[in-house]
């Protein structure tokens, strides 16, 4: 889920859980002086930095609310990577102006990737927002707060080389007390054409791998049974200590969290098939708690496009990655993200993206048309020549791959029995729960006496549909 040009489908991956716009609030209320109301758009580190805000905030006598209208302070957390997030912003903006008219000292604040983009854009020309904080400068905000207050011009979107928040410990928002980010890098370096993520959030920088462990192990010992790593390039994780007498890659990452406690299960998105070593599929392969699951987006399954892309990879390399994966870790699920319409981009290589979908065996995928994005390579160098209603049609055609594809994946599992772990009611039923195995697929059981979010329960899978998975309990862990 990222904004609604998305089309989600198939199975949900864990990082992308929560709908589009949440409200985060706490579980368990602090009271403040004054109220901030945040809401989140796009990505799992938009999600994620929102829990790292509100721990800010909260240091500094701010409480949180659920409802806009008793809020002194609104935050927008934002996503620029198609335009109609940001359309959606805007949108939201002139609903909290609206408020503003009638409650004058209403603050109002633009976080994350639009902050960064646009600058003092929104703050100026469009007078939408007080203040304006990029996704390195969230330390500074009660400062800007302050200033703001004062009538000064509340703005800072200055991209740091090491900022990484690592001695800051999230306030969990909207938790089920089962499930946690955790942000183990920030930036990316790869420079895809197509991204603006290189430009809103900076050059890629790791976190201490030992305050990584800190956050994961104090989650533990608090009941959550479950962690995602989360990076744009996870597989280019490295740090090395302050003394140059360690160095940790990905892979001895994964192996430190996943000796936490076995009952830690532990995820991480995104990988980049340029990048996923054997070494990171052995380590998977290694620990059951790693989960058997792998976002490793292919965005298209045609050789020149994806130079285009400046992917790095072309469609054998994706397609032996591919191979290695099933090879080492046999019942793996594979998830990805496609872009289709991108610049130039023939009916033929659309066919090469479809028939990708099929040899590779995605469970799931997250599908877009391409929207070109400001100041990208792409938007320098290339035409954005497909015609909106060729990307649409080809984005149906990608989408009923998909699902026909997720289902025959999910029909596959009928029979077989996983591991579940609880995380709380299912969507359509009290006398249901709703758990995930380790391939990331959501499986819906009834009750049974005694169990609660956070224990483990063995489920045979007794029907199928596209989307996700029924099934019954056959033993308590
Ligand atoms: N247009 C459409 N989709 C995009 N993505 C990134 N940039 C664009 C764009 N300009 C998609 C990619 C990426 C996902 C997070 O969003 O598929 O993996
Ligand atoms: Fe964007 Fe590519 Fe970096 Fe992902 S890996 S954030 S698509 S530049």
């Amino acid at each position: 889920m990222y904004d609604e040009n998305a089309t989600l489908l198939g199975l949900k991956k864990d990082i992308n859980e929560a709908k589009q716009g949440e409200v985060l609030y706490f579980n368990t209320p602090t009271s403040g002086l004054r109220k901030f109301y945040i809401e989140s758009y796009g990505c799992a580190m938009n999600f994620s930095d929102s829990e790292i805000v509100a721990s800010i905030l909260a240091e500094h006598g701010y409480g949180p609310t659920r409802e806009m209208e008793s809020a002194d302070l609104i935050l927008v957390n934002t996503c620029s990577i198609r335009e109609k997030a940001e359309d959606t912003v805007r949108n939201r903006l002139r609903v909290f102006n609206s408020l503003k008219k009638k409650k004058p000292a209403l603050m109002i604040g633009v976080l994350g990737c639009m902050a960064e983009r646009l600058k003092s854009k929104l703050l100026e020309q469009e007078k939408l927002v007080d203040i304006v904080v990029g996704p390195d400068a969230y330390r500074d905000l009660p400062n800007l707060l302050a200033k703001a207050d004062d009538g000064e011009k509340g703005i800072n979107v200055l991209l740091s080389r090491e900022e990484t928040y690592a001695d800051i410990s999230p306030l969990r928002l909207d938790s089920n007390g089962v499930v946690a980010y955790i942000s183990i890098m920030r930036g990316c370096d790869n420079m895809c054409s197509f991204c603006v993520v290189p430009f809103t959030r900076g050059r890629e920088r790791s976190r201490d791998t030992y305050s990584i462990i800190a956050e994961a192990t104090d989650l533990y010992e608090r009941g959550f049974r479950e962690v995602t790593l989360l990076g744009q390039n996870v597989d280019s994780y490295k740090w090395t200590s302050p003394d140059g007498a360690e160095r940790v890659n990905f892979a001895q990452l994964l192996e430190k969290v996943a000796l936490i406690h076995p009952n830690l299960r532990v995820r991480f998105s995104t990988s980049h098939p340029k990048d996923i070593t054997d070494e990171v599929l052995y380590t998977i392969s290694k620990y059951e708690n790693i989960c058997n699951y792998i976002h490793l987006p292919v965005q298209s399954g045609n050789s020149r496009i994806l130079s285009l892309m400046n992917r790095t990879y072309d469609r054998d390399w994706y397609m032996q990655r591919v191979e290695s994966i099933y090879r080492i870790i046999p019942d793996c699920a594979i998830s990805s993200d496609i872009i289709t319409g991108f610049c130039s981009e023939t009916e033929d290589e659309h066919q090469d993206t479809l028939s990708m979908i099929i040899w590779a065996k995605y469970s799931m995928s997250y599908m877009f048309f391409y929207s070109e994005r400001p100041g990208t390579p792409a938007a320098k160098k290339l035409v954005d020549d497909i015609p909106e209603e060729i990307k649409k049609r080809r984005l149906q055609e990608i989408v009923d791959a998909q699902v026909h594809m997720s289902l025959d994946v999910n029909l596959l599992d009928v029979g077989k029995i996983f591991k579940v772990l609880i995380e709380g009611d299912s969507k359509r039923s009290e006398m249901e729960f709703k758990g995930r195995n380790g391939q990331n697929k959501m499986i819906n059981f009834p009750k049974k006496e005694n169990l609660k979010p956070g224990d483990y329960v063995m489920v045979r899978v007794t029907s199928a549909t596209s989307g996700s998975l029924k099934g019954e309990i056959t033993d308590i862990l």
